[in-house]
């Protein structure tokens, strides 16, 4: 067996209680030794505990790089802070996607551009002033009509299907912003928020109330098409939301849990992310 070099800085892998895989790599060659328990448990999830952001984001890099050079031309990008390393690493790399399209998960409804709060500004300031690409697609906040806003988006991923999506997850299991309760058929729609999910993003505002309350999202239904989905989370308060996800029953309740069923998923997270895994 052959490690592919994504794997190098990792000395770890592992899903849940499940499946525990050590990658090491030598000066006189590579050893693989996984010891699968239960796979279904966890439905294919790899699961990869990083020391910190830096080498998950570039274990998230690797792994674009090796889709990319396997074809993939539509990527899903998301915001929030657990991507800030991997799109840090993404404008120092080599890569070049002068010939890729991205597709964002969401965007703030009632913020635009000109709002620092905005994803679309999040997306120009991490990456794409950086690093263009061929075409960039995020649903418009400041859309007059929303309707038609979300057929236009929802026209877009129709006609650009994702290679490969990166991904965050709320505090309380939310995947873009479709929140508990949201259902797993949904595709592009404006959102309500959750109290919780406006709290947790409070962070970012000069006031809480700022926070706009909707948002428009990709759904559900959107993400699963994704052929390849990379979630990254780090820190204690994704604790709760990854075993949930991980090891929970697939439930709208917790809408990431649906990722149980996706055949590629592959989840990067640091200890304290992973600490209440069975
Ligand atoms: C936000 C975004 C999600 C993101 C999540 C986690 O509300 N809509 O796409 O994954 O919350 O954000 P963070 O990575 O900052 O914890």
């Amino acid at each position: 067996n052959i490690i592919p070099p994504l794997y190098h800085n990792f000395n770890q892998t592992w899903c849940g209680s499940m499946k525990i895989g050590i990658y090491q790599l030598t000066k006189i060659g590579i050893y693989h030794i996984i010891y699968l328990r239960n796979r279904q448990e966890v439905n294919h999830m790899k699961i990869h505990v990083v020391n910190n952001q830096v080498d998950g984001a570039v274990l998230a890099v690797d792994l674009l790089r090796e889709k990319l050079a396997n074809g993939a031309k539509v990527i899903g990008l998301a915001t929030g802070s657990s991507p800030l390393e991997f799109y840090s690493v993404l404008r120092e790399s080599d890569l070049d996607f002068s010939d890729v399209t991205s597709v964002n998960l969401d965007e703030y409804v009632g913020l635009g551009e000109d709002s620092d709060q905005s994803y679309v500004h999040f997306m120009k300031e991490n990456l794409f002033n950086a690093k263009p690409f061929k075409q960039s697609f995020l649903p418009n906040g400041l859309a007059k009509d929303l309707t038609e806003e979300i057929a236009r988006y929802n026209q877009i991923l129709a006609d650009h299907p994702v290679d490969f999506q990166i991904l965050g997850i709320g505090r309380n299991g939310h995947i873009g912003f479709n929140e508990p309760g949201a259902s797993f058929d949904a595709v592009t729609r404006v959102v309500d928020l959750a109290p919780s999910t406006i709290e947790a993003n409070a962070r970012f505002f000069a006031h809480p109330e700022d926070v706009p309350k909707q948002a428009i999202s990709m759904g559900i239904a959107n993400i699963m098409a994704a052929k390849t989905i990379v979630l990254m989370a780090y820190g204690k308060e994704k604790a709760d939301a990854i075993k949930a996800m991980v090891e929970g029953e697939v439930t709208e309740e917790v809408p990431a849990s649906i990722l149980q069923k996706h055949n590629d998923v592959v989840l990067i997270i640091d200890q304290a992310a992973a600490s209440k895994l069975g």
